[in-house]
């Protein structure tokens, strides 16, 4: 099979161990096999070529975890990609950025027919995990307000559509102008300069930039509120400042992925509103060094889709 292979790990230049390459695997016993018509890149392979994926894995493995396929029998579906607790394809098994991957029966998520598969190959993992923490963690309703720190990331403008079709209040921040104006364009009602203070405290906050935004984050929920964590870009090391939690009550929640069943409840939320994934670029497989060019440089906005013939 053709797959982006992980041909070694390195923490400060990334880049230098991506290949996509010819080679076998074996199938794992009992799982389906799915040949994949479209995959999407996260940052979670960067993590994993920098050797920092937070589990023991060794090169070469194959990286991805998200696509859309179809299975042997026909049928078109979507791969949810925790394959056992805390573990993902490309860690425990073959990723999904190659033209076939296995994983288990209760792992395949119908694909909605109203969604194209290079749609579908963006909820597994950004669209899922912002699904989770709008809804699932901070338990959000229509109405409240929520931070969502970053405008650009695959996480972050999933959250401001999910966020906004939901009925909620969105305010984004990013460091840069024009990300601001598209974040505006997305449907964010508020955009402002990273670490810009809020007129007022909002209900949750959406944490996936780590270091760079952790105190802005403490302060700009309201008493009572609810803060989500669900990776740390910048960096995993920020001052607690805990009297900022037990002072007004915060709950901090970590999040990992989502279920099963809310990768249907998203897939489902999407066909029945019309809302789509916001899709940055859509390359080949051969071409997914560029790919991770533009996300280790930050210059997505949105998610990096692979297209597999
Ligand atoms: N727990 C889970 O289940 C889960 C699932 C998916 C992702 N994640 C994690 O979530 C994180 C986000 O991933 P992603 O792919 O959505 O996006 P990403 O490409 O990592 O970017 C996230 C945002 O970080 C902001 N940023 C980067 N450097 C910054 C800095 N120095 N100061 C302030 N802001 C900065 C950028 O905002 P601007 O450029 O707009 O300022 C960007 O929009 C990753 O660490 C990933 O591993 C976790």
């Amino acid at each position: 099979m053709r797959a982006a292979v992980a041909t070694r790990f390195d923490v400060d230049n990334p880049l230098a161990g991506l290949e996509v390459r010819d080679l076998e695997t074996p199938p794992t016993p009992g799982w389906a096999r799915v040949h994949v018509r479209a995959a999407s890149f996260n940052h979670h392979d960067i993590w994993t070529l920098r050797g920092l994926s937070g589990h023991r894995v060794d090169p070469p493995l194959v990286l991805g975890t998200d696509a859309a396929g179809v299975t042997d029998d026909g049928q078109e579906v979507i791969v949810h990609a925790v394959v056992a607790p805390g573990l993902l394809l490309s860690e425990r098994a073959p990723g999904t950025l190659a033209d076939r991957v296995f994983a288990p029966a209760e792992n395949l998520i119908p694909k909605p027919a109203e969604l194209s598969f290079a749609e579908a190959a963006c909820l597994p993992t950004s669209y899922l995990t912002a699904f989770n923490m709008l809804f699932g963690k901070a338990r959000l309703i229509p109405g409240e307000h929520v931070l969502i720190q970053g405008a650009g990331g695959g996480v972050s403008t999933a959250a401001v559509l999910l966020a906004t079709a939901a009925g909620l209040e969105v305010t984004v921040t990013s460091r840069d102008e024009e990300r601001l104006r598209r974040a505006r364009e997305l449907g964010a009602h508020h955009a402002i300069v990273t670490g810009q203070q809020l007129s007022d405290r909002v209900d949750a906050v959406l944490e996936t930039v780590g270091a760079a935004t952790w105190a802005h984050s403490l302060r700009s929920v309201r008493p009572g509120g609810r803060i989500v964590v669900a990776g740390a870009t910048t960096g995993f090391d920020p001052s607690a400042e805990l009297p900022h939690l037990f002072l007004r009550d915060v709950d901090v929640l970590g999040t990992f992925m989502g279920s099963p069943e809310q990768l249907g409840l998203l897939a489902n939320m999407l066909a029945t509103t019309g809302v789509r994934p916001l899709i940055d670029s859509v390359r080949p497989l051969d071409d997914i060094t560029e790919a991770a060019e533009r996300m280790v440089a930050g210059k997505a906005f949105g998610k990096l889709v692979v297209e597999i013939s």
